[in-house]
């Protein structure tokens, strides 16, 4: 990197995320990363082979990235089998309304293309990166996997599962990871993750843990021996490092890139300058919170693009570019027609920030009491059968 012009003032990575002043700039992480832009004409496409309005997270930007989505249209067209790949780094109890958003989003995929879904629990990931005992990490992948299952997936074309677990069930998880660990580099590790020295060999050795659910042939109670059945894998930008290496090794094994979309980041309350984290419970809206407790946050909390006076704010009107409260509603209210009234109406300075916030708070109500009805619903048995390697509802 001798360009100095190029030095990054914002770095992403999965566990680093720091953006300049006014955030992430979007555009430039395409650029850095080297992926597309969700752009109207493949919009459009998109459109046109799903026959219906894409999700309003592809419709509003919040999926606003991607590699290779054109190939995965293809396959769909001419009835190609492929599958989805997302999960979760079980850290913590406390799942928060961020963590939903690419649950939700797999969901619709799941629907859309009717198509089989691997989960992945990284237990092992997060005992190395946090201070947590293996039986903890592996009992919080249990639990999180209700409120992964609580979004709705198939119960026919879903497989959940813990890394822990599924290393000792199939041998072929592990080997696929011994074929990438033989092609990547420490120097590599280096470069694409900024992990150095002092790490733990714990840490350099775990990517390829995450690469290979991306290869079919890692799930033989799905695929059989298959090599070539497609992936894709919806995320956060912030995993993209862990399918660039994944994408640079897959020829050399035979085995066919994954597919990805990438999401932004889903705002602490506060916005963008601070980070949602568990040892702050004002900085997010978890999926336990009762009704009150949102109301309260978002009142309290929730970061206010509106002016400092009634008055100011009736002349000079709210900025929905940073209000919190309007982007939470562009991730979850359906209507764009309301929406956009909303928008309208909040920047003419005719609609208040209690009024905003109002609308806001009965969406994340009803939002989070149905997600809490349906969690309550997952039975031990139902977990258990999620998380059991077999055969799935599904023809290769
Ligand atoms: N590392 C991710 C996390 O900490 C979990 C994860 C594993 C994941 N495999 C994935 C996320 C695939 C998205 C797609 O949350």
């Amino acid at each position: 990197m001798a360009d100095t012009e190029s030095v990054e003032e914002q770095e992403v990575t999965p566990w680093i995320v720091r953006g300049s002043e006014k955030g992430i700039n979007y555009s430039k992480l395409i650029d850095q990363f080297g992926s597309q832009p969700i752009d109207p004409p493949l919009l459009a496409r998109i459109e046109r082979v799903i026959k219906q309005k894409p999700h309003r997270f592809l419709r509003r930007g919040v999926f606003f990235s991607h590699r290779d989505m054109e190939l995965v249209l293809n396959n769909y067209e001419t009835q190609k089998p492929f599958y989805l790949y997302t999960g979760r780094g079980p850290s913590s109890e406390a799942m928060h309304l961020g963590h939903l958003v690419p649950f939700i989003f797999t969901k619709y995929l799941q629907d859309v293309f009717d198509v089989p879904l691997v989960v992945q629990m990284t237990d092992d990931e997060k005992f190395l990166w946090k201070d947590l005992t293996l039986e903890e990490t592996n009992r919080l992948a249990y639990e999180n996997a209700k409120d992964i299952i609580a979004c709705g997936f198939d119960i026919k074309k879903t497989f959940i599962f813990s890394d822990l677990d599924y290393m000792a069930q199939r041998r072929e998880f592990y080997e696929n990871i011994l074929k990438v660990r033989k092609l990547v580099t420490f120097n590599q590790v280096k470069g694409i993750f900024g992990l150095n020295e002092s790490d733990s060999t714990g840490k350099i050795a775990f990517p390829a843990v995450q690469a290979v659910p991306s290869f079919s042939n890692t799930f033989p109670d799905i695929f059989g021996k298959r090599k070539d059945i497609f992936c894709l894998i919806p995320c956060a930008i912030d995993q993209d490092p862990y399918f660039r290496m994944t994408r640079d090794v897959a020829p050399r094994l035979g085995y066919l890139k994954p597919a990805l979309l990438h999401s932004t980041f889903f705002n602490a309350l506060q916005g963008p300058k601070s980070k949602m984290s568990a040892s702050d419970p004002n900085s997010a809206i978890y999926l336990t919170d009762s009704p009150e407790v949102i109301k309260s946050k978002v009142t309290k909390y929730a970061y206010s693009g509106g002016q400092d006076t009634v008055e100011e704010h009736r002349a000079k009107g709210g900025d929905t570019s940073v209000d919190v409260s309007y982007q939470y509603l562009t991730f979850f209210m359906e209507d764009d027609d309301r929406l956009a009234e909303i928008k309208e109406a909040y920047e003419k300075g005719e609609m208040l920030t209690g009024e905003l916030k109002k609308i806001l708070i009965e969406v994340l109500q009803n939002l989070v009491a149905e997600h809490q009805r349906r969690r309550a619903e997952v039975t031990d048995e139902m977990v258990k059968e999620f998380m059991t390697p077999r055969k799935l509802n599904f023809s290769c």
